[in-house]
C-alpha cells in the first residue's frame, strides 16, 4: 500500500460512497477500490446482473441498485437516502461510432441524455440537499472534452458541458459555504473497457490500420485499476486543490 492509498483508507474508512455506472468498466474498479479503502459502496446501473456479480465479489461493502443514472428521481431518492461522503458519476451512454453525416440527431444527441443529465440532476442535488461538508462529488469527464472525437458525435460536446457542470457546482458550493468538492476527471481513450473498445476500433479502422497497430502508436494505455485509484486518491482528499484533471497511464495531472 503506499501513501496516498493509505491516506484514502483512513479517510474513507466508515463512510458511504455512491457509484453510478458500477456494474462494469471504470465504474466498477472505482467502486472495488472505494470498498477496499474501507467505505460502504452503493452501486448503480441499469443491469441487474453484473451489479449482483460485484456484489458476490465485494460482499456486505457494496449495495446493487438497478436506476437509470440519468433520471432525476433516482438521484434524489438515492442522494436523500444515503447521504454519500462520496458521489461518483462514472454512468455514460455508449456513443453510437460513425461520422457526422452518418449521425441522426438521436444518435449524436445520446450523451447530452445521459452523461449530460446525470451530472446535472446529481450535481444540483447534492447542492440542494445539501450534502454534508467534507463531501466530494467527482464526474467522469473525458480527454475528448479537450481533443474533440469526430466519431462519436456529441460524445466530446457532452464531456465538455459534464466538466463544466462540476466547475459550475464548486463555485456555487464554495458561494454558499457548503463545502462539498467537485472535481471533473478526464480519462485519456483506453480499449480496457467495452465503451473505450469500440472507440478504438473505429478510430483504427478510420485509419486503415490494426487495433494494435493503432494502441502501439499512443503508448501505455490506461487500466481501469488505474481509474480506480485515481479516483480513491482523489476522493480520500489527496489533493483538494483542483477542480478537474486529465489522466493517462502516467497518472493524474491538473487541468488548467
Ligand atoms: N473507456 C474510455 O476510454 C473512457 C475514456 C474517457 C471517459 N470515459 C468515461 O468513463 C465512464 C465509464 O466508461 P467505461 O469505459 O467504463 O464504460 P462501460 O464499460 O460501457 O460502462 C458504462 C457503465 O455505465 C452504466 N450505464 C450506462 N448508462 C447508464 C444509465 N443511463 N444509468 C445507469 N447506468 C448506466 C453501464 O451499466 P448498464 O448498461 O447496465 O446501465 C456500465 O456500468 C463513462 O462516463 C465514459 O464516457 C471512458
Amino acid at each position: 500500500m503506499n501513501m496516498t492509498e493509505n491516506k484514502a483508507n483512513t479517510t474513507l474508512a466508515g463512510t458511504t460512497a455512491i457509484v453510478t455506472g458500477a456494474s462494469r468498466g471504470f465504474g466498477r474498479a472505482i467502486a472495488a477500490g472505494l470498498a477496499a479503502a474501507g467505505a460502504h459502496v452503493v452501486g448503480v446501473a441499469r443491469g441487474v446482473t453484473q451489479l449482483d456479480e460485484l456484489r458476490d465479489e465485494l460482499g456486505d461493502r457494496f449495495t446493487p441498485v438497478a436506476g437509470d443514472a440519468a433520471d432525476p428521481e433516482v438521484a434524489v431518492r438515492l442522494i436523500d437516502e444515503h447521504r454519500p461522503h462520496t458521489l461518483v458519476l462514472c454512468a455514460g451512454a455508449s456513443p453510437t461510432m460513425s461520422s457526422l453525416p452518418e449521425q441522426t440527431w438521436e444518435s449524436f444527441s445520446q450523451n447530452w441524455n445521459v452523461d449530460v443529465a446525470q451530472a446535472f440532476h446529481w450535481s444540483q442535488r447534492a447542492l440542494r440537499r445539501p450534502l454534508a461538508p467534507g463531501s466530494s462529488v467527482i464526474a467522469m469527464s473525458s480527454g475528448a472534452a479537450v481533443n474533440g472525437s469526430p466519431l462519436s458525435g456529441g460524445y466530446a460536446g457532452a464531456k465538455a458541458a459534464v466538466k463544466f457542470i462540476a466547475d459550475y457546482a464548486g463555485i456555487e458550493s464554495q458561494r454558499a459555504g457548503l463545502d462539498i468538492r467537485f472535481v471533473s476527471v478526464l480519462p485519456r481513450l483506453t480499449p480496457a473497457t467495452e465503451l473505450g473498445a469500440k472507440a478504438v476500433a473505429a478510430y483504427a479502422g478510420r485509419q486503415g490500420i490494426d487495433v494494435d497497430t493503432f494502441l502501439q502508436a499512443g503508448g501505455p494505455a490506461l487500466t481501469a485499476e488505474q481509474v480506480g485509484q485515481s479516483v480513491l486518491a482523489i476522493a480520500g482528499g489527496a489533493d483538494r486543490d483542483h477542480g478537474a484533471y486529465l489522466l493517462t497511464a502516467a497518472g493524474l495531472s491538473p487541468l488548467s
